[in-house]
């Protein structure tokens, strides 16, 4: 939350007889909805430009004066626009983390947070009650392109940034690679421009393949990486030297997790190696507070909505084992954040 609260404000919530806590999640909470719809409303653009009376913002986006005002005296309270006389700039946090105009490096995840949060988390309650989401995540999400494209965007920005560490940690590897749920295809991009003899499928959903069609071509590998819409569900075809399994286990339960980690080991070639890149359940040494914070309540949203969860690496190790895989082994990056890979292989024979 950008708003800075000295610690004498914790003491005052306390003699308030207000669990301070709690109450700054509330604000944190509020914060982060607001800054959601003024992103929906289009407001950092307008403010990204330059200085805006209220009148000015209400104008160029074409609402009523009120409550817009009152919305943006609240994103000046907590912290995202600042305010001189009657002018409202956009602070910080806005500019240029939220201003799409601006690159918008964060834009993408509040857009896909703030209607995550909003509509599928309504369920949360009822996903523990029964033990399933009461609405899957990926159908919701495939049901808006805006929706997919934000959430592709959001992942290939995290990708680009990793890939050069994964493609350092992981073994050579050349011939036939299958990138599964491999969406944006960053991944895929990364190792054929590492290998010139290597060429990729990727396989995931219609909507999230659109992303990776454009990535593709962009980076005019389009003779070698093959996008094809199927389903985690379907059986894998063909015999591959790779299979890519990047941040997928995670949307699975344990059963499915370890029937398609099983059938990707029957997909590989002798000699061949499975990658699973993943943020484990166990981070590695070094994860901080707020990483910790951050996987507990991720896990619990793949819970809610995917009925899935972050695996820790022995489980992910123990069902590449029972696959008859070996050699396996758990790889830390030369990357911020706290994925890592897991690579297991089959024997050569
Ligand atoms: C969390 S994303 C990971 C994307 C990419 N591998 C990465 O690491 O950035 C999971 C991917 O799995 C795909 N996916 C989810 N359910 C699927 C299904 N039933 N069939 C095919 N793909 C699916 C999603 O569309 C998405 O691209």
């Amino acid at each position: 939350m950008p708003l800075y609260l000295d610690p004498d404000v914790l003491h005052s919530f306390r003699d308030l007889n207000q669990g301070p806590g709690a109450i700054l999640d509330l604000i944190g909470a509020m914060a982060f909805r607001t800054a959601g719809t003024a992103q929906r409303l289009g407001l950092f653009e307008v403010l990204g430009a330059g200085p805006q009376s209220a009148a000015g913002v209400a104008a160029k986006l074409g609402l009523p004066g009120e409550p817009l005002t009152v919305l943006l005296d609240a994103l000046v309270g907590f912290g995202y626009l600042r305010k001189s006389g009657d002018l409202y700039t956009a602070g910080p946090p806005v500019s240029p983390w939220l201003d799409r105009a601006a690159g918008g490096g964060f834009a993408p995840a509040l857009a896909v947070w703030h209607d995550l949060l909003g509509e599928l988390w309504q369920g949360l309650e009822d996903a523990v009650r029964t033990g399933r989401p009461p609405e899957p995540f990926y159908p919701w999400l495939e049901r808006s392109p805006d929706r997919v494209r934000d959430f592709q965007t959001m992942l290939a920005g995290l990708a680009w940034m990793l890939a050069p560490a994964v493609v350092e940690a992981a073994p050579k590897i050349g011939g036939s690679l299958l990138d599964i749920g491999g969406g944006h295809a960053i991944y895929s991009i990364a190792f054929c421009r590492a290998a010139p003899d290597l060429t990729a499928t990727v396989i995931d959903l219609p909507g999230a393949l659109t992303q990776g069609r454009a990535h593709v071509e962009e980076a005019g590998l389009a003779e070698r990486i093959h996008l094809v819409p199927g389903d985690l569900a379907d059986p894998i075809d063909g015999s591959h030297d790779a299979v890519l399994l990047f941040n997928v286990v995670h949307g699975l339960d344990p059963e499915a997790g370890a029937d398609l980690v099983a059938r990707t080991a029957r997909a590989l070639k002798p000699g061949g190696v499975l990658l699973v890149l993943e943020p484990f359940a166990d981070p590695p040494d070094g994860a901080g507070a707020h990483d910790v914070a951050l996987l507990g309540g991720f896990s619990l949203n793949l819970a809610a909505t995917q009925g899935g969860r972050l695996y820790t690496y022995d489980e992910v190790a123990g069902w590449a084992s029972a696959a008859g895989l070996n050699g396996i082994e758990r790889l830390p990056l030369s990357a911020p954040g706290t994925d890592e890979l897991l690579v297991a292989r089959r024997e050569a024979q």
